[in-house]
């Protein structure tokens, strides 16, 4: 076989879902932004990522962009984007369908907003693993307006059967509602308004190609550069109404593992320092200390990334090692490492990723101060 297994859906976490509210502070800061619909039901939807805390929905949100001219980095995704959205405006033609891949804090949702915003639409945001039957998607679908913008996050966690009735729905803007019981029962045809559906996955892999083919735009999301990152914490800080030094501003980018969430949330940390340990500005070489008290080192690496690295090299020789292994060594889903963590860490160059399993490298021996394994005859090379 040589397609990974598709992942059905699994943990404890999201069969329990736990609730959050929904945009509640974006619709509360900004009249102009399109209207964010809650979820058909209760109004909440279940927490969508693991790494997205849910008290910090509404953080995020009020710091979000409100166009594409505000949104800084993924330059050649947003100038992209911003045509296509055009084009279709002045078509007066929905958008095509829209998938976002990468990690997880890179700008989604937000995209996903701007785009509901460009268009002068409503966006209806849905976590994948939510919709249990195809009955809840076909409400979903049902209750959107002419070209509006249907979200779903974690686009890879939908069950196989609700998977396939969004085909149709996707290709020619139709369902099939089934009507009656036993042998009377009928299928009749509903026709939907013309949507954009925008997906959003942090696992591209664990697409099934029949929904990828279906989107006619995919975009990749990069890790953001600490300048970019620099001038995200600037700009959040300004709306915050936080003094924030332009070397304090860099220290943070440079410790944020390139995810404007993860900088958001260190500016919000140090700022409770600044707080209550300063006049309240933030300021170097506090800002730095702060950081370090934090567990956030200088290459942006936190707890959780050393405490992996060290269980590679101390428990499993360097690697290499299974992920289900690490996950059971550190306390951690595999999930989560596979999201969160690992691509970081691989794109940093600290950990590896080979047949056999995950390898420490020459930089993380490095980084955590740990002597480097001496390569021997050929056979026993250590892959470093
Ligand atoms: N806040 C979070 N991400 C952002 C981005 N990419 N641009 C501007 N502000 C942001």
């Amino acid at each position: 076989m040589s397609a990974m297994p598709r992942k059905r859906h699994v943990d404890a976490e999201s069969a329990v879902p736990r609730a959050i509210a929904v945009e509640s502070s974006s619709r509360a800061i900004e009249h102009s932004r399109p209207s964010v619909q809650p979820s058909p039901g209760q109004g909440r939807v279940p927490e969508l990522a693991a790494s997205r805390a849910p008290y910090e929905d509404a953080f995020d949100a009020a710091l979000r962009p409100r166009s594409f001219d505000e949104y800084i980095g993924q330059r050649r995704v947003v100038d992209n984007l911003k045509v296509f959205v055009e084009a279709a405006r002045r078509r007066g033609e929905a958008l095509d369908h829209v998938l976002f891949c990468g990690p997880p804090g890179l700008g989604k949702t937000t995209l996903a907003h701007l785009i509901a915003t460009a268009l002068g639409v409503t966006l209806r945001p849905v976590g994948a693993p939510a919709i249990e039957h195809k009955g809840t998607l076909a409400s979903y679908l049902t209750s959107l307006g002419e070209r509006d913008v249907l979200f779903l996050d974690e686009i890879h966690r939908l069950q196989p059967v609700v998977e396939e009735y969004l085909y149709p729905a996707m290709e020619d803007y139709r369902i099939e509602i089934p009507v009656g019981e036993g042998p009377a029962a009928q299928l009749i045809h509903m026709a939907l308004p013309r949507f954009t559906l925008v997906g959003a996955t942090t696992r591209t892999g664990l697409l099934t190609s029949p929904l990828r083919d279906r989107f006619g735009i995919v975009l990749r999301l990069d890790y953001y550069s600490p300048v970019e990152l620099a001038e995200i914490v600037r700009r959040s800080a300004l709306r915050l109404q936080v003094e924030v030094s332009e070397a304090a501003c860099h220290t943070i980018g440079q410790r944020a593992r390139g995810t404007p969430r993860i900088a958001n949330r260190l500016l919000r940390r140090v700022r409770d320092f600044a707080e209550v340990e300063r006049s309240g500005a933030i300021e170097e070489p506090y800002c730095g200390r702060w950081l370090d008290r934090l567990g956030v080192d200088r290459l942006g690496l936190d707890d959780m990334d050393r405490a992996l690295l060290r269980c590679v090299i101390e428990r499993f020789d360097g690697g290499p090692v299974g992920v289900e292994s690490l996950a059971a060594a550190v306390s951690e889903e595999s999930d989560t490492i596979e999201d969160v963590y690992e691509p970081y860490l691989i794109q940093e160059g600290f950990l590896s990723r080979t047949p056999r399993g995950r390898v420490a490298t020459r930089r993380a021996y490095q980084h955590l101060g740990l002597p480097e394994p001496v390569l021997t005859a050929p056979g026993q090379q250590r892959l470093l």
